[in-house]
């Protein structure tokens, strides 16, 4: 079972950008899939990681195209990406002191961040961008 189903109604008409969301997708259904089978305690630390590590790669690609299409919300739309990893963070460090399994809540905040901000301010930064770049 998919804690995401990823449509092509979350595609921002960019390729490389498309492909790095639906990687976030796959990781975040892991977190649920290994979640439900009651193993996340095991692999939560090093599946958080990765969740992290790949935000930041996938967040650092998306800013460098904004930025080389000079986005007029660059710094709004940065700020997100900003508050999203601190969360991430969080979550780590909380999991790091107190060993718990993941909860229903962190999951379902992981989609409800990811699903709004593709959905939301991305889909902004799509408009714009598809001026420039087409595929
Ligand atoms: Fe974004």
């Amino acid at each position: 079972m998919e804690l995401i189903k990823w449509t092509d109604a979350y595609s921002v008409g960019i390729k490389e950008i498309d492909n790095q969301h639906k990687g976030l997708v796959t990781i975040i259904n892991d977190l649920f899939g290994y979640m439900s089978k009651g193993k996340a305690k095991n692999n939560l630390g090093e599946i958080f990681d990765h969740l992290t590590d790949y935000t930041k790669l996938h967040f650092s690609t998306e800013e460098k195209i904004l930025a080389k299409y000079a986005y007029p919300d660059f710094f709004n739309h940065k700020k997100e990406h900003v508050e999203f990893v601190n969360k991430l963070v969080t979550f780590k460090k909380n999991f790091d002191e107190s060993r718990k399994e993941v909860s229903i809540e962190i999951l379902s905040f992981l989609r409800d961040w990811l699903l709004n901000h593709i959905q939301l301010s991305d889909k902004k930064y799509s408009k714009h961008l598809r001026i420039y770049i087409e595929e």
